[in-house]
């Protein structure tokens, strides 16, 4: 079966990129990304590439190649499903905030949405890939919403979850450590259904990184696969603080286990904790799976992760005031970086946000420079969080767009992106428009602390 005709439903972080490296690689087929937000749309649309909505290194370069050839973008969901022979589903899949299982389960409402549309709008055979993270066994929601509310077409669903990290989105779509395809490998339906996806693959990825399962197995890796990411963070994190009371150097420790190739250096990377729309709100997901199997005991190891990044958080935010002579009121902080990590302008579960939170509790005023995050976005992340009103957090933080100004008069720095670019600012002259004592809080161990210290900074590092 030759795929001709591809929909994806969500043109966000995920669908939006995946869907463009999709399209580059298969010129035969037509790819549409549909999504509700017509503002997102409108802006995948925008005739200046450099104006798409998402922000990462290489991701316009490949739009351009593609779009308006065999790569759109629509908000017209239901055109897009009726013409495809293969739809991908890559809307949000958020922390439930109401009900059963509010502040953990997974919310699936957006993905039945798509199903029951889809449902409505199909009128002939459809291929359904689960490409959002989904809690494992979604698969057989779906094929019953599909099958009963449908006008008798049969749908195949597969699970094809999506590993790209953000930053470095393009880079691995490009060249990913593997595609994983679940599907009903019992039926000659459902593996012909995997084959017509592991050919779309296969244009640009060899076929042994291309690995078929079973549907579970394959909702259950990503979940899994995220859980150890993270937890490898909350490891050295946890370690981090041991560091710091025993004269101990995470960075020479993360050196020293890296090289054992059973542990591997990646990932290693001590800091204010992780951010990130997905580690925080899988592994909730994955408590509250084991816990609906009453398996109590391998929640409460996943839960350890959380709690080991939330201290993290917050110990890095206690450090700042207590260093400050136990008070922070009234005193400007300036913070650099508000996106989760380098190169990507999201911030969703940014640890910037809470430490900003902590800081501002303390009446702290906040002053943050971040190259790539919009004030809106960084008002907007405060005000969600709820903790005082929008006028407050107005009064109390200001954002500006020169990283020199962002220090005039400050009495601390607080590194929380890892931005190459500050590496390269004159900290020299920053320091000399700061107020005295100096402090520097480096959260991401970007800086050289002997360097730092010489240029009179009273300097913080996390894990030294
Ligand atoms: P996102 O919020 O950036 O994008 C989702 C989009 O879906 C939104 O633009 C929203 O308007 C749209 N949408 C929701 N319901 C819709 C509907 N019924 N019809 C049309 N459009 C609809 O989310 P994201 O970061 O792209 O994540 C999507 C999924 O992929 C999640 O399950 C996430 O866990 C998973 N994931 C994300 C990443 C990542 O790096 N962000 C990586 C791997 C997997
Ligand atoms: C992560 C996974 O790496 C992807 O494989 C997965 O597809 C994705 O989640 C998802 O499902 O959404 P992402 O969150 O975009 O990707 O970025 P990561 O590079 O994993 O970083 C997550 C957080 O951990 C960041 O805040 C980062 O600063 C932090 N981190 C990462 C550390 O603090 N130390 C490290 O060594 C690595």
């Amino acid at each position: 079966m030759k795929i001709k005709n591809i929909c994806c439903i969500g043109a966000g972080y995920v669908g939006g990129p995946t869907m463009a490296v999709i399209a580059q690689k298969n010129p035969h087929i037509n790819v549409t990304v549909v999504d509700i937000n017509e503002k997102r749309i409108a802006a995948w649309n925008d005739e200046d590439v450099e104006n798409i909505p998402i922000y990462e290194p290489g991701l316009s370069a490949v739009v351009k190649e593609a779009r308006g050839t065999n790569l759109f973008f629509s908000t017209d969901v239901d055109a897009a499903i009726d013409k495809a022979d293969m739809i991908f589903i890559s809307v949000n899949t958020p922390t439930k905030t109401y009900g059963v299982g509010k502040g953990m389960a997974a919310d699936l409402k957006y993905i039945e949405l798509c199903a029951r549309q889809i449902a409505e709008v199909a009128k002939d055979n459809k291929i359904i890939v689960e490409k959002s993270t989904l809690p494992v066994r979604t698969a057989e929601a779906l094929k019953s919403i599909l099958d009963n509310t449908g006008n008798g077409v049969n749908f195949q669903i597969l699970s094809n979850p999506e590993f790209l990290a953000e930053g470095t989105a393009v880079e691995d779509l490009l060249d990913p450590d593997r595609v994983l395809i679940g599907g009903n490998v019992n039926t000659e339906a459902g593996r012909e259904a995997m084959q017509a996806l592991v050919d779309v693959y296969a244009q640009w990825v060899p076929q042994e990184q291309i690995l078929t399962t079973n549907v579970w197995s394959s909702e259950l890796s990503k979940l899994t696969a995220n859980a150890f990411l993270a937890q490898r963070v909350s490891s050295i994190n946890a370690m981090s603080e041991l560091c710091e009371h025993t004269g101990a150097d995470i960075n020479e420790i993360s050196k020293a286990i890296g090289m054992d190739s059973r542990i591997g250096p990646k990932f290693l990377q001590a800091s204010i904790g992780f951010g990130g729309s997905c580690f925080q709100k899988d592994i909730l997901n994955l408590i509250y799976i084991a816990k609906s199997y009453g398996l109590n005991e391998v929640a409460d190891y996943w839960e350890q992760v959380i709690i080991m990044n939330n201290h993290q958080k917050r110990r890095f935010a206690e450090k700042i005031v207590k260093t400050l002579f136990n008070t922070v009121s009234g005193k400007k902080i300036a913070l650099f970086g508000w996106a989760f990590k380098k190169d990507t302008n999201d911030t969703r579960e940014s640890a910037a946000i809470y430490v900003a939170d902590y800081l501002l509790n303390e009446q702290a005023e906040i002053v943050v420079y971040d190259p790539k995050v919009s004030e809106e976005q960084i008002y907007s992340d405060l005000n969600y969080l709820g903790t005082r009103s929008e006028q407050e957090n107005r009064k109390l933080v200001t954002v500006v767009r020169d990283p020199y100004q962002v220090c005039e008069e400050a009495h601390a720095v607080a590194i929380l992106t890892e931005w190459v670019e500050f590496k390269e600012l004159n900290w020299q002259s920053i320091y000399d428009n700061m107020l005295k004592p100096a402090f520097f809080f480096d959260g991401r161990k970007l800086l050289n602390k002997r360097k730092m210290e010489d240029l009179g900074f009273n300097f913080y590092m996390i894990g030294e």
